[in-house]
This record gives structure tokens, sequence and C-alpha cells, in this order.
């Protein structure tokens, strides 16, 4: 078999990019390792930035979070003497939108579905081979039976834990890692959320968050200790922990319930350098991962996206290589910034082990500065709904 890209993962970054090439008449097959079903049960990132929501106008699958989505112009921060907002729009002119990644991945299958695109599913021992000649190819086992894919291309967007990051020799990867020593404890709920806008949370107890999918779900994430299980916190101990961590008025008008959902996810800041090694290309959490505190691990894999796929249409309209010779200096120079942010942002919000008084009243002068700074809260917001590509 041969199709001109091969890409590998399923998840949001494989998915947006099959569908791209699609619109510009690039073939594409994307191969997963799970079920379609096991993709969408993962609950993930919540907020997208306009660059992620203008790709999916340009991806054609924009209707349904144009009509569900959240728009949001602010965002609230919370601290032990109170509250305040960061407006977005006034500061920026922009907005961010409230609609699941569970949703954009259940809006880019059914479209790749329609399109006919061709997905493996269920696919095993997936090998990449040549990718450093002109004519590289890629094998996978499904069902004990060994295939095989000829293509031009191939991108890597398997995720932190997939094989196209170890085909890059190591003699020429370079990974920078930080790891932080708590995770975040998340649940979603069938209730109305606290507030209309998200609430970042910093208490002495540690980080809370109250987030949303929708009027009647509620995501709310908290701190938690690297040892704790889901299985740990009972809905009533998770419930009493995060009211600890918000404002009275806040924790007393929290409708709470049942979890439908419970999970911790580690937190830690990861890149790899180069993105790029011959005619392979790594896009999203297969380069970099960053701690969820201002949710721009979905929204950096987006951006990845959208610098390869122009990279692709520019070597097959105009058989320039320019762009996908620029492909790994232009996507990091992005990279490297929504890192930055994210491990303020999180330096900020959490208490972490090690830290005496005179870190926590550094922490707390930064908290004032942005309470009552206009150019940092710009700063913040700018960050915050997204640098432009
Ligand atoms: P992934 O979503 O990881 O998709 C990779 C796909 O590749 C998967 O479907 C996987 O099954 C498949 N795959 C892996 N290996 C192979 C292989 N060898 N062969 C074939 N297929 C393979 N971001 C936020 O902004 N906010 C959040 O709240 C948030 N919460 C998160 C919670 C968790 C537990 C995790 C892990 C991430 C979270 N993120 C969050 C980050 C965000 O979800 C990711 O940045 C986003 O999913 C990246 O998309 P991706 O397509 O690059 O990678
Ligand atoms: C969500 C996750 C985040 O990491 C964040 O900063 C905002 C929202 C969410 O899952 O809703």
């Amino acid at each position: 078999m041969r199709t001109q890209v091969v890409i590998i993962g399923g998840g949001p970054s494989g998915l947006l990019l099959s569908q791209l090439l699609h619109v510009r008449g690039i073939e594409s097959v994307v191969l997963e390792r799970k079920t379609r079903d096991y993709v969408l049960s993962r609950i993930r990132a919540g907020v997208l930035e306009r660059g992620l929501f203008d790709l999916m106008r340009e991806a054609g699958i924009a209707g349904r979070m144009e009509r569900e989505g959240y728009p949001h112009d602010g965002t609230l921060i919370a601290h032990e003497d109170g509250i305040f907002r960061i407006d977005f729009k006034e500061l920026t002119g922009h907005t961010v939108m409230v609609y699941g990644q569970t949703e954009v991945t259940r809006d880019l299958y059914d479209a790749r579905e329609k399109a006919g695109g061709a997905i493996e599913f269920e696919v095993e021992d997936v090998q990449i081979h040549d990718a450093d000649s002109e004519t590289p190819h890629v094998t996978f086992h499904r069902d004990g039976v060994e295939h095989r894919i000829d293509c031009d291309f191939v991108a890597g967007c398997d995720g932190f834990y997939g094989v196209s990051r170890q085909t890059i020799p190591t003699t020429v990867r370079r990974e920078y890692e930080k790891t932080y020593p708590f995770g975040w404890l998340g649940i979603l709920s069938e209730t109305p959320p606290v507030s209309d806008e998200l609430i970042y949370a910093t208490s002495e107890r540690g980080f809370a968050l109250c987030s949303m999918r929708n009027r009647n779900l509620s995501r709310y994430y908290i701190q938690c200790n690297l040892s704790d299980k889901p299985e740990d916190w009972s809905d009533d101990a998770f419930w009493q922990e995060l009211k600890r961590r918000l404002p009275q008025d806040v924790a007393e008008a929290l409708v709470t319930g049942p979890s439908i959902e419970k999970s911790i996810a580690p937190l830690r800041s990861f890149v790899c350098e180069p993105m790029r090694w011959g005619r392979l290309f790594l896009c999203g959490d297969a380069a970099h991962i960053v701690p969820p505190t201002g949710a721009k691990g979905l929204n950096t894999a987006a951006s990845d996206v959208h610098y390869l796929y122009n990279a692709l249409q520019q070597f097959y309209e105009e058989r320039d290589p320019e762009g996908i010779d620029r492909y790994s200096e232009r996507a990091l120079a992005r990279v490297w910034k929504a890192e930055r942010f994210s491990w303020w942002f999180s330096s900020l919000m959490h208490r972490f082990p090690e830290q005496n008084a005179f870190d926590i009243r550094m922490q707390r002068a930064e908290l004032d500065f942005l309470e009552s700074n206009r150019a940092a809260q710009a700063a913040m917001a700018e960050n915050y709904v997204g640098l432009p590509y």
C-alpha cells in the first residue's frame, strides 16, 4: 500500500492533521493503537485557543463547536484574601472557547468517516523505516498479520509514550524535562458549574480549578500527592477538599453530586529537539508536554499541526521544501513560549513541598502584582488566549 503521509496516532493532533491535509487534497493514512471508543473515553482538555478554533474552521469541522461551545471573555483567579478577574477580551481583543477535547476528537472522527478517510484502529508494533531517506515506509501488525505502507512523509502524532520520538537517534535528539512533585485529581460531574467563568485558585492547602464543559457538566481539579490513587478519594472527600481551597462564597455556592469520571494526571514539562528527523515530523505530545495549568497542551499540539500542514502543502503544491526544512525551528519557537507560560502559571498557583516562607511570600507578591498591574494582566491574557502562529 502507498499514501502521501502516514500519520501515527489518532488523537487530536493526528486527526486534525489528516483532515486539514484532506481539505488540501493530500492523502494520508492514520494508524491508531486503540479503538475509537477508547480514544473518546479519555477526558482531557477543555479550553480552546483562537488558533485552534480557526484551524477547526479551516478543516470544516467547526459547526458543532460554534453552536455548542461557550466563548469565555475572561477568567477568575482566587487566593487566600480574595478573587480577581483577568479580562481577556478587553486586554487582547480575543476570547477562548470552552469545548472539550473529547468533542473536538469526536467531530474529527465523524468528518474523517464522512470523507472516507483511512484510519486503521488497533494496530500493534508500529515501526518507522528509512525516515532519513526520501522513501520512508511504516510497518505494523493487526490480528497477527504484518502490513507495510510506503509514503513520502511520516507524522509522529502518537503522544508522549509513542514510537515516533524514539525513532530519532539519541545522537540527534535532545530532551529537556522537569517533573513536578504533585499531580492533579480531576472529576467530571453532572452538576451546574459554580461560576460562569473558570476559577484558578491557590490556597495553603494547594491548587484547585473550577472548570466546565456545559451548563450541566462541571470539571473540577485539585492538586494531590503523586502517590494518591483515584480510588483513595471518595466523591465526598474530593468535594470537601475542593471547598477548603476556594473562597467561602464560592464554596457555599458549589453544587456537588456523584462523579462520572475521576482520574489523576502527573505534571510534567518536556521538550524534544529537533521536531524533525529526515522525513519524520513530531507533532503534539509526541514532542512536548506542559503541566495543565493554563490549558496549553492541546492548543500547542494544534499550532504544530498548523505549521506542518502548511509545510506539506507548500511542498506538494509548489515543490518548495522551505516549510518542511523550517518546521522544527518554527514549531519549537512557539512551543518554548507555551512551556514558559505553563511553567510560570503552575509555579505561581501550586504549593511545593520544598517551599519555605520566603518562597510563599514571593508567590503572594507576584499574585498581588498580577492583580494590580495592567501590563502583567495583559501579558497573562495574551498567553492564555494564545500567542499568534
Ligand atoms: P494524544 O492525545 O496522546 O494522542 C496520541 C494518540 O496516539 C493516542 O490516541 C494513542 O493511543 C496513539 N498512539 C500512541 N502510541 C501509538 C503507537 N505506537 N501506534 C499507534 N498509535 C499510538 N491539556 C490541556 O490543555 N488541559 C487539560 O486539562 C489536559 N488534561 C490532560 C490529562 C491527561 C491525563 C493527559 C495525558 C493530557 C492532558 N492534557 C490536557 C494534554 C492534552 O490532552 C494533550 O496535549 C493532547 O491530547 C495532545 O494530543 P496528541 O494528539 O498530540 O496526543
Ligand atoms: C481545563 C483544564 C485545564 O488545564 C485548564 O487550565 C483549564 C480547563 C479543563 O479540563 O476544563
